[in-house]
């Protein structure tokens, strides 16, 4: 539904509306109107794996619609609290406006937990801003795709386009997981081996007791990189998985291939600075005048969270921005390398940073 219509309209009656009253009533009517709010509403749910379902979203008029291989912050209802966690769109269909996402349960977890076990057909949840560089448009020749776990989200997206558009470059994947029974997309990706010249599968299990069809055992490493695709020379590589798994993948390739792209869906560990004694720091909230205490070894955002703080935030790990807020004085220090920044009124990602001297934020 798209209100109201006009662009013009809609500047010329913004200050007149009260946005969430607004929300309220068109919503009675139409779930995912809004006055500017990007809702989508699941319109479908399938079981993709095991713990893994698959949600169709159909978008309103005010999500931006992903690239493949980007990810966009997800927000649902928790307990009657609002919690944001990113994923990876698995399949991107522009003319229709829909979007599908592939959720694998994590025990105890929040949102994955509600995605996974509580949301249904006809249920409106709200998303972020696409976000994410990799992407495989500028990259000819052959692909290299190293996936573990939910990494294959962000890497089948890129493979279904590439079908889509016909590109000729060939495509490896190599596929890890726990057991068989945990791989999303099987029969697609084995359909796509045997119909799709350039297309190769292997399949690396590092818990299933019976192993077929060619599937390999353990964990990715250099051996089995090397059993894969002896030269690496002229491959782009793309590598999605936890932390470690995309350190491993990126030891084993090196220097060997012409790219490496990665991205992590944990957190990797955050550079506490040794050298640097603890000592408290008194952090100003400008907006509120309001002045909390926290430690100097202290990610920010969740020291503040410990202060009753609720702060917008997505992947907790420096990629979406979302945390990002303006420094007005002090110095913070990046924990993913360590670097110090003192300069005044500059952006700051409050799940990365920590502060090393009384700071001022514009929160
Ligand atoms: C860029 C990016 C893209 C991603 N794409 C996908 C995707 O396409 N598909 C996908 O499935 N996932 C994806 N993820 C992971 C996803 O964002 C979530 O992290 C995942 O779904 C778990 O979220 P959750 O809210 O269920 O778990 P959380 O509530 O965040 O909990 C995570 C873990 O921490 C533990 N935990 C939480 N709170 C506590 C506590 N207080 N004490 C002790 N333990 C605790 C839980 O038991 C659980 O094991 C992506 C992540 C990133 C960064
Ligand atoms: S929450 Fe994503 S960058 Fe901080």
């Amino acid at each position: 539904m798209s209100i109201p219509a006009s662009g013009a309209l809609h500047r010329l009656l913004a200050p007149l509306i009260d946005v969430g009253t607004f929300d309220f009533w068109v919503q009675q009517i139409s779930p995912r109107a809004a006055w500017n709010r990007p809702l989508a509403t699941v319109t479908a749910r399938r079981l993709e794996a095991r713990d893994t379902v698959t949600l169709t979203l159909a978008l309103n008029r005010h999500c931006k619609l992903p690239q493949a291989g980007q990810h966009l912050n997800v927000s649902v209802e928790v307990d009657g609290r609002r919690t944001t966690r990113c994923y990876s769109p698995t399949r991107i269909d522009a003319r229709h406006r829909t979007i599908e996402i592939t959720v694998k349960h994590v025990p105890n977890g929040w949102v994955s937990t509600q995605l996974c076990h509580h949301t249904q057909a006809g249920d409106v949840i709200e998303l972020g801003e696409p976000f994410g560089e990799m992407n495989g448009a500028d990259a000819p020749g052959p692909w290299l795709m190293l996936a573990a776990g939910s990494g294959i989200t962000p890497l089948i997206s890129l493979i279904r386009q590439a079908r889509e558009r016909q590109a000729s470059n060939p495509i490896t994947l190599v596929y890890c997981a726990k057991k068989r029974a945990d791989l999303c997309f099987l029969p697609e990706l084995r359909q796509m081996v045997a119909r799709q010249p350039g297309f190769a599968l292997h399949v690396v299990l590092s818990q299933e007791p019976d192993l077929i069809d060619g599937e390999m055992a353990g964990r990715l490493d250099g051996v089995i990189l090397n059993a894969v695709i002896p030269d690496l020379a002229g491959y782009h590589v793309f590598a999605c998985g936890p932390a470690g798994f995309v350190e491993t993948a990126r030891t084993a390739v090196g220097e060997r291939a012409r790219s490496f792209e990665a991205e992590a869906f944990t957190p990797p560990t955050l550079a506490l600075n040794a050298d640097e004694a603890v000592h408290p720091v008194h952090i100003t909230l400008a907006q509120s005048g309001r002045t909390v205490t926290v430690s100097s070894q202290e990610a920010l955002l969740p020291a503040l969270e410990a202060h009753g703080l609720q702060i917008p935030h997505g992947c907790r790990m420096g990629v979406c921005h979302t945390c990002s807020c303006n420094k007005v004085s002090g110095t913070t220090r990046d924990l993913q390398n360590g670097q110090a920044q003192g300069e005044p009124q500059a952006a700051v990602r409050l799940c990365v940073s920590s502060a090393s001297t009384d700071l001022i934020l514009d929160l």
